[in-house]
């Protein structure tokens, strides 16, 4: 295990920054790419591992990939059973989204990963996967990885998502390209719609509406996908930017499409000087401007959960540093990510000072207005936790050791360097 410590910033936070493309994004685009026919070419793939294990994956598939300075190129549509296990690493949207792109093919796939992976749900996608024909097995008859696939010969089902989860949505509407007639997925609580729009940007048949999606059968084409900057990422600039006193931090070509940008929409509740410049309606790309400023608590909850989930952790560092109580309800799935979020949040957080407590869905932090303390905390393997203790660090009141912090590697290699760079101004 690696540590990194992380000091108090002083001087503010300064200048411009890009994070790593959009890991959602970057997962479904080598995911299509390999099932078209042809050459897609994807500009800013995410560089994390996460999106390294699918780009293996597919290769294992039969797609044959190259990087090209920034370009991944991946030549696709001939797809065959792996002759070996599929590794996806420590990627729950890998190994789901996965097992419905691999239950659409007439073969087997088995699919496992490390040990956050062995304990993550499965028996949400294997579920609406084995209602449409496909055969898995798995731990716990299917409820937890290694998962065993046979595909093929699907059928279309109507599907009405037990959790709000795009992962399960994408793994259905990803089956249903090779499903016999039409595969509909209904959600009572809307979640990130990646999957539905970039099938419809490569070719597939799809009808969008307001609580479903449906899919016909049929092929997809190459695209040249340019992927956005991950706006999960660029939360924890947003967040240590709102906190360091004197900051004044830009975050360029930032994804802020539906279900994604819900934790600016909390910051500004909260009273932060956030604001998107110039955003575009076609690509819903924006730069996101910051400047610290005191924060009040607030609550989180209800339908708004699903398009924040991923930025709780370093939303409670924000309610930490805030005046007031901030809850955060209905987001029982924290428990279910990378790692126990509510149990590593209020571990980590309180070992630097925070009043924080947890709940069976979520959290209640008790913000003093004050800078959290110096510590040593743990990210118990989880790349959000990591990243968010970083960010409680810098507006620390004194050092902060993160034990495990290779787990960053997941998503954000390269966040060590640009912390270097926006306090270097
Ligand atoms: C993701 C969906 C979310 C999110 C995850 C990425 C996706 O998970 O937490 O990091 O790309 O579809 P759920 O679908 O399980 O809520």
């Amino acid at each position: 295990m690696t540590s990194l410590t992380v000091h108090p910033a002083t001087g503010g936070l300064q200048g411009r920054l890009r994070v790593p493309g959009d890991k959602s994004i970057s997962h479904r685009a080598l995911l299509l790419s390999a099932l078209a026919p042809g050459t897609s070419r994807i500009t800013g793939l995410s560089n994390g591992a996460d999106v390294a294990a699918t780009r293996r994956a597919v290769e294992a598939f039969g797609a044959r990939t190259a990087s090209e300075g920034g370009v991944v190129l991946v030549h696709g549509g001939e797809r065959h059973e792996p002759t070996t296990v599929v590794d996806v690493g420590n990627s729950g949207t890998a190994i789901r989204l996965l097992a419905g792109w691999a239950a659409g093919l007439d073969g087997l796939s088995v699919l496992y990963g490390d040990d956050s992976i062995a304990s993550r749900p499965m028996g949400r996608v294997v579920a609406p996967l084995r209602a449409m024909g496909a055969r898995i097995d798995g731990r716990r008859r299917g409820e937890l990885p290694p998962l065993v696939i046979r595909g093929g010969g699907l059928r279309g089902i109507d599907y009405q998502l037990p959790v709000p989860s795009a992962q399960v949505k994408g793994a259905v509407l990803l089956a249903g390209l090779t499903a016999d007639g039409p595969t509909t997925v209904r959600e009572q609580i809307p979640t990130r719609t990646h999957t539905e729009q970039m099938l419809a940007a490569c070719g597939a048949e799809v009808q969008i509406d307001a609580s479903s999606v449906t899919v016909q059968p049929g092929p997809v084409g190459p695209v040249d996908w340019d992927v956005p900057g991950d706006p999960s990422q660029a939360a924890f600039w947003v967040v240590a930017a709102c906190l360091v006193p004197g900051s004044d931090l830009t975050v360029e070509r930032v994804y802020v499409g539906p279900q994604r940008a819900g934790f600016i929409e909390v910051l500004q509740r909260m009273g932060a000087d956030v604001e998107l410049l110039d955003p575009d309606p076609a690509t819903t790309v924006a730069d996101i401007r910051v400047r610290a400023g005191a924060l009040c608590a607030t609550d989180v909850g209800g339908s708004e959960v699903p398009g924040l989930i991923d930025e709780i952790p370093v939303l409670a560092v924000a309610a930490a540093a805030a005046t007031g109580t901030s809850t955060f309800a209905d987001a029982a799935e924290l428990k279910v990510k990378e790692s126990d979020r509510i149990e590593s949040m209020v571990g980590a957080l309180g070992a630097v000072g925070a009043r924080i407590e947890g709940r069976p869905d979520g959290l209640v932090v008790h913000g003093t207005g004050r800078p959290l303390a110096a510590g040593a905390v743990d990210a118990r393997g989880d790349h959000r936790v990591a990243m968010a203790l970083a960010v409680a660090a810098l507006a620390s009141s004194g050092p902060v050791r993160i034990e495990g912090w290779e787990a960053v590697a997941t998503s954000y290699p390269a966040f060590e360097e640009d912390l270097r760079r926006c306090q270097s101004h």
